[in-house]
């Protein structure tokens, strides 16, 4: 059995950043941010949050789908901006939609985060453990931003995507993930410092750092190679691929990847110019937004593929 995503969702703050009001807020304009990210505006969470965003996905993924909470064997969220250190946002979303018969947990991957979570469920249906999930990309990347520097305030954004996945015949065909740990110090965002009674510690809240350049060099790089693998491991010419779903972190990045790749701009649907990167959500709400608009057919093949801190990235082969 292979898991096959059956439903999608998406949820995203009400209140929109444009970049004109964050030109107020730092030394920045709107055509600095357009023509070096292509992103327009973002949605930054007031009443929002993590789980309440994960919550809403679910809910219209699950309806989506047809799919009866109570018969979810799985919740996975992925997310690096979790509202609690525990219980994991997968357990509040189990207690939200009354999916008692799950087991929740959360991953960690950054912006890979919805690709590992659907190559784990992958491998749990392949395995015949779990045969009903849900597998949501949820951030608020707004709390974890220095709203003073200007070279990352002005990337990212809130939201959630969710999908509902079960093991039937077709659906996922395969995948490649990728880590490299010694590349990590180029994109951080620090936790809590070691502090206690012996070895007191002043905690000051850490914010998101990032290398612009060699990101985007690591981007353009790594995504078109592990896309190159995946098609040799299957056997899948370029061809047959409708869409390539990429993460949303910054449109040059996805125009140089499908020039690298030598493939029409037209197979690499975008987004980002409304929501900005929001890390782990970007891919599924760009898959809700797809699934809604009819842009995909049963049977359509598509890639997904994610890259981000870790660093990690990876791609995986679905029928539609
Ligand atoms: O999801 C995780 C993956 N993350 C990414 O994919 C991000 C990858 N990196 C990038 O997308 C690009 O590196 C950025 C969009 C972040 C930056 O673009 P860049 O072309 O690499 O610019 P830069 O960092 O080299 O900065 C160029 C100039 C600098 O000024 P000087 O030193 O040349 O005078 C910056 O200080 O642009 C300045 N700058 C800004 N100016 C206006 C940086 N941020 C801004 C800003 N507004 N917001």
């Amino acid at each position: 059995m292979t898991a096959r995503i059956v439903g999608t969702g998406s949820s995203v703050p009400v209140h929109k950043v444009t970049n004109e009001d964050l030109s107020r807020v730092v030394e920045t304009n709107d055509e600095w941010i357009s023509s070096r990210t292509g992103i327009k505006e973002r949605r930054i969470a007031g009443e929002e949050s993590t789980v309440s965003m994960s919550v809403s996905a679910a809910k219209k993924a699950l309806e989506d789908a047809g799919t009866d909470p109570q018969d979810l064997d799985l919740i996975i969220v992925a997310t690096c901006s979790p509202d609690y250190f525990f219980p994991n946002t997968a357990c509040c979303v189990q207690e939200a939609v009354g999916a008692v018969n799950a087991v929740a947990f959360d991953l960690s991957a950054a912006c890979s985060g919805f690709l590992f979570g659907l190559n784990t469920i992958q491998a749990y249906m392949k395995a015949g453990i779990y045969k009903k999930a849900l597998l949501i990309g949820a951030e608020t990347m707004s709390k974890l931003i220095d709203w003073e520097d200007r070279g990352t305030c002005v990337l990212f954004g809130d939201g959630a995507g969710a999908a509902v996945i079960q093991a039937e015949e077709t659906g996922m065909i395969d995948m490649v993930q990728y880590s490299d740990g010694q590349q990590g110090p180029v994109l951080t965002c620090k936790a809590r410092e070691t502090s206690n009674f012996l070895f007191p510690n002043e905690q000051k809240a850490d914010h998101i750092y990032m290398e612009g350049q060699p990101v985007f060099k690591f981007a353009v790089k790594k995504v078109p190679e592990c896309i190159k693998a995946l098609l040799d491991k299957t056997g899948t010419s370029k061809e047959e691929i409708k869409y390539y779903v990429l993460h949303q972190a910054n449109s040059r990045i996805i125009d140089s990847v499908a020039k690298r790749m030598k493939e029409p701009e037209e197979k690499f649907p975008m987004n980002l110019h409304f929501y900005g990167n929001t890390s782990a959500a970007s891919i599924p709400i760009l898959l809700d937004e797809m699934n809604r608009k009819g842009m995909l057919e049963k049977g359509d093949k598509i890639i997904l593929s994610g890259f981000g801190a870790g660093l990690t990235w990876g791609a995986s082969l679905l029928e539609w």
